[in-house]
C-alpha cells in the first residue's frame, strides 16, 4: 500500500439470498481511492453501486443480505474485522456518506441544529455549545448566508437543494477521509447539481479528504472527478482517470453509455441508447455479463468472464477484445 492510498476494496462479493435464489449485486469488485482523489462510480440503475457504497459502510441489510468475500481496508486497517461499535466509530468518524434522498435522511421533528450538532456530540464527545457553534459554521461552509438562523430551521422550511447541503454538512461534520455521496443531485435541477458539486470539492480540498461519487450521469462525473469506474453486472468493467475514458474509452459498454450522453453542443446529434437492460443479479449470464446487449460479442466472450486488465498504464478494461494487448496474462 502506498501512504497515499486510504481505501482499498479487494475481491469484495456482497450478494442477497432471496426465495432460494442468489442475488450477486457486488460480484467481485476491486479498487482503491487515494487521499485527495474524486473517484466516481458510474453505471445504469440495478447496476450495483449503492450496493458497493453500503458494503463500504457496513450498512447491507442483512439478512438477506451479505457480504461474501473480499476485504474493505481504510487506511490498511480492513474494516470487515471490526466489530459493530468499532464500525460505529468508523462511520461517525472516518466516513460521511450522503445518501440519495434528503427528505428521507433528515428527520422532519428536528431542527437542523440540532440534527447536525447530534453526531459531533454523540461521536467526538463534544458539548453541546461547541456542537451548536460547529454546526453554525458548517451550514456557512456548505453556503448558507443565514447560518445562525437556519439551524433554528426544520428540514421542511428548506428547498431540496438546501436540503441537500444540509447533508453534506451533516457528512462533513466529522471531518470525514472519505466522503462517499451516493446520486447526491439526482433530484435537484442542473444549476444546482453544479452548485452541491462545486461545494463538495472545495470542501474535500480544505480537509484533504477523498470522495467517492456515486452518479448514473457521465455528465457530472467529467466536471468532477479525477477516476471513473465504470461498473456492470455487479463487477468493476473499466477502470480509467476521467481524461482516459473520456478520450479514450475501451470497454463497449463504457462507449455506450459515453453514446448515450447527450451533447450539449450539438442539440441534433440524436442520442443512441444501448439495446436491452441491465441483467437481474440472480440470473446473469455466462461469461461476460454485457455480452448480451454488445455489438462485438463472440462466441468466446460467453464462455467465461474476462478478467479486468491493465491494457494501458493505469487504464484497465475487463474486455475479451483488449485480452491480447498489454497488462498480465493469466
Ligand atoms: N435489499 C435488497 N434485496 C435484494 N436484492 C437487492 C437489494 N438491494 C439491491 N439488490 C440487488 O442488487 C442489485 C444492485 O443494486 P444497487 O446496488 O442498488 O444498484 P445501483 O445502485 O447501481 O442502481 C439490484 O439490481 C438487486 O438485484
Ligand atoms: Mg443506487
Amino acid at each position: 500500500m502506498s501512504n497515499e492510498t486510504l481505501l482499498e476494496v479487494e475481491g469484495l462479493k456482497t450478494y442477497f439470498h432471496i426465495e432460494g435464489k442468489v442475488a450477486k449485486a457486488v460480484d467481485g469488485v476491486d479498487f482503491s481511492i487515494d487521499r485527495g482523489e474524486t473517484v466516481a462510480l458510474v453505471g445504469e440503475s440495478g447496476s450495483g453501486k449503492s450496493i458497493t457504497s453500503m458494503s463500504i459502510m457496513q450498512l447491507i441489510p442483512s439478512p438477506p443480505g451479505k457480504i461474501e468475500e473480499g476485504a474493505i481496508k481504510l487506511e490498511g486497517k480492513d474494516l470487515l474485522s471490526l466489530s459493530e461499535r468499532e464500525m460505529m466509530k468508523v462511520r461517525g468518524n472516518d466516513i460521511g456518506m450522503i445518501f440519495q434522498e434528503p427528505m428521507t435522511s433528515l428527520n422532519p421533528v428536528f431542527t437542523i441544529g440540532e440534527q447536525l450538532a447530534e453526531p459531533m456530540v454523540k461521536h467526538q464527545g463534544m458539548n453541546k455549545k461547541d456542537a451548536k457553534k460547529r454546526a453554525v459554521e458548517l451550514l456557512k461552509l456548505v453556503g448558507f448566508p443565514r447560518a445562525e438562523e437556519t439551524v433554528k430551521e426544520y428540514p421542511h422550511q428548506l428547498s431540496g437543494g438546501m436540503r441537500q447541503r444540509v447533508m453534506i454538512a451533516m457528512a462533513m461534520s466529522c471531518d470525514p477521509k472519505l466522503l462517499i455521496a451516493d446520486e447526491p443531485t439526482t433530484a435537484l435541477d442542473v444549476t444546482i447539481q453544479a452548485q452541491i458539486l462545486d461545494l463538495m470539492q472545495d470542501v474535500k480540498k480544505k480537509y484533504n479528504s477523498a470522495i467517492l461519487i456515486i452518479t448514473h450521469d457521465l455528465g457530472v462525473v467529467a466536471e468532477t472527478s479525477d477516476r471513473v469506474l465504470v461498473m456492470y453486472g455487479g463487477q468493476i468493467v473499466e477502470n480509467a482517470s476521467a481524461k482516459d475514458l473520456f478520450t479514450n474509452p475501451k470497454h463497449p459498454y463504457t462507449v455506450g453509455l459515453l453514446n448515450s450522453m447527450p451533447d450539449v453542443a450539438d442539440e441534433k446529434e440524436r442520442l443512441e441508447s444501448i439495446p436491452g437492460t441491465v441483467p437481474p443479479a440472480h440470473n446473469f449470464p455466462d461469461g461476460c455479463r454485457f455480452a448480451p446487449r454488445c455489438k462485438h460479442a463472440m462466441e468466446a466472450c460467453t464462455e467465461a468472464v474476462p478478467k479486468l486488465r491493465e491494457n494501458e498504464p493505469n487504464h484497465h478494461v475487463r474486455c475479451i477484445l483488449y485480452e491480447d494487448q498489454g497488462g498480465e496474462k493469466e
